[in-house]
């Protein structure tokens, strides 16, 4: 009998230790609510992939779950957050979980600083944020991008009146070559702009879809595609070589020595800016056609600082409806959906524990799309912005550790200038039939179609 009841214990033990190695989901090791794994080897995925998107997955998970919740990525319980008070609780942290930027791998490779962690990425990322902040680059960085912004319009006027454009084709043409020549020094022909957007366009969407466990590869179009864009800037830092003016390009050839790091580090920035940027862009454009109000409004502040001025920094400062404009924009395309912090020790979110080396989404869109945190979440109201928001509220370049966006201030000023450069030179149409679009959700958020428009040059 006894035997009997020791092989009965014993085996109860074996199939609970079997059931906790063979589902991920069982073998959780923390409190935070969540999915079980729905497959052994792909996690959560086959649900993200069904929600749509990781932000809809996540939304939908934080909806059932609260403002911290846990699911798999593959084999790897990752923790999700949102909100101003859960926000503030990991802002101390600077390090990024590589597993959850591993999709990116095959564009910036590993070398990138978006890949890197430590005492490394604290040092590159304080150089180009300085490069990129401080007050004297961006006065020089105002003269370039008034002068990008004058050529596009120069290039926008020759299109004739009834020709359908695509916005986001468009805006990203503008930011790809503004981009290049602030980070790079170089004139991009438009031709070359237009090759550049084609390459990004495609290489993203690639990148975005390999998350699903359907993907189709087009791998070998993918590779020629990514080595265009990685040829052209190796090209622009040989190229810049014994030159000098303080430029990003400058102080990575002067401080970053492996020509690898060099490469990843150039390719991260060009891509990070141009299509944050030219989507926001895009983005504004669209809500400000589908606002009259709003548009009025910014149409008046545009006229009244501006008249037929050049934007220097006293105007830049004075167009603060366009900057709310900017905000809003960010905040209800979502445009930057989520990023992620790891601790190699053990810290507290939300009152639970959360083992070292966890990687923490920082659910931003759930954040930015909140009814609990903002008032008529899906109306477009700039206004809103006029009062202070409170802290870790509204934070679309990132926050935590300081590790924000070092381009933040950069692509503040390039999205104002370009908006009202933009809309002082045309008056923008959406063609008719094309007046709804939807998001399509990614690690940046993009219309769901293309929105076609037409332009009239203003007297
Ligand atoms: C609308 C414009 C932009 C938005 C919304 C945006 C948003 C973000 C966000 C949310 C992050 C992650 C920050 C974090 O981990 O806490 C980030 C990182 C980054 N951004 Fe931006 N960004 C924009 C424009 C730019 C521009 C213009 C540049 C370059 C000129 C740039 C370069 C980068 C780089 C290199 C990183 C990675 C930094 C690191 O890993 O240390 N971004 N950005």
């Amino acid at each position: 009998m006894l035997d009997f009841a020791i092989f009965a214990v014993t085996f109860v033990v074996a199939l609970i230790a079997a059931a906790f190695y063979l589902y991920p989901g069982s073998r959780k090791i923390t409190t935070v609510p969540g999915p079980d794994s729905s497959d052994e080897k792909y996690g959560n995925i086959p649900d993200i992939t069904k929600h749509g998107s990781m932000f809809e997955f996540l939304k939908a998970q934080h909806n059932k779950y609260g403002r911290i919740m846990s699911f798999w990525f593959y084999e790897q319980l990752v923790v999700s957050i949102y909100g101003p008070e859960l926000f503030k609780e990991c802002s101390a942290l600077f390090d990024l979980p590589k597993r959850l930027f591993s999709l990116f791998q095959p564009l910036i490779t590993e070398h990138s600083i978006n890949l890197t962690n430590g005492a490394e990425a604290r040092r590159r990322h304080k150089l180009y944020s300085k490069v990129l902040q401080n007050p004297t680059a961006l006065r020089k960085y105002l003269d370039i991008i008034n002068d990008e912004c004058r050529r596009n319009s120069e290039t926008l006027r020759e299109v004739p009146e009834d020709e359908h454009i695509s916005l986001l084709n468009s805006s990203i043409v503008l930011s790809s070559r503004m981009s290049y020549r602030l980070l790079f020094g170089f004139d991009k022909s438009a031709e070359e702009g237009r090759r550049l957007t084609e390459n990004y366009r495609f290489i993203w969407d690639y990148l975005e879809k390999s998350l699903s466990p359907n993907f189709m590869q087009d791998t070998e179009q993918f590779e020629r595609r990514k080595n265009e864009v990685h040829a052209a800037v190796k090209n622009s830092l040989e190229n810049r070589v014994g030159k000098g003016d303080g430029l990003f390009v400058d102080v990575l050839l002067e401080n970053v020595e492996e020509k690898e790091v060099q490469i990843a580090d150039a390719v991260t920035m060009l891509v990070g800016g141009l299509h944050t940027t030219g989507t926001t862009i895009t983005w504004a454009l669209y809500f400000l056609m589908t606002n009259p109000r709003v548009k009025e409004t910014l149409m008046r502040e545009i006229f009244d600082v501006l008249g037929d001025d050049p934007i220097d920094f006293e105007k830049f400062n004075q167009l603060t409806y366009v900057k709310n404009v900017i905000k809003e924009t960010l905040r209800l395309s979502k445009l930057a959906t989520w990023s992620g912090r790891i601790s190699n020790v053990e810290i507290t979110l939300g009152g639970h524990k959360i083992p070292p080396n966890t990687p923490i989404m920082i659910a931003n869109a759930v954040s930015h799309d909140s009814e609990e945190i903002w008032k008529d979440k899906d109306q477009f109201m700039p206004e809103r912005f006029d009062e202070n928001v409170e802290p870790f509220q509204f934070e679309p370049f990132g926050f935590a550790g300081k590790r924000k966006c070092p381009g933040h201030k950069l692509s503040m000023l390039e999205m104002t200038v370009s908006l009202t450069t933009l809309l002082r030179d045309f008056e923008w149409s959406l063609v008719p039939g094309h007046e709804k679009v939807g998001f399509k959700f990614g690690l940046v958020t993009i219309p769901d179609k293309e929105i076609w428009v037409t332009i009239k040059p203003r007297k």
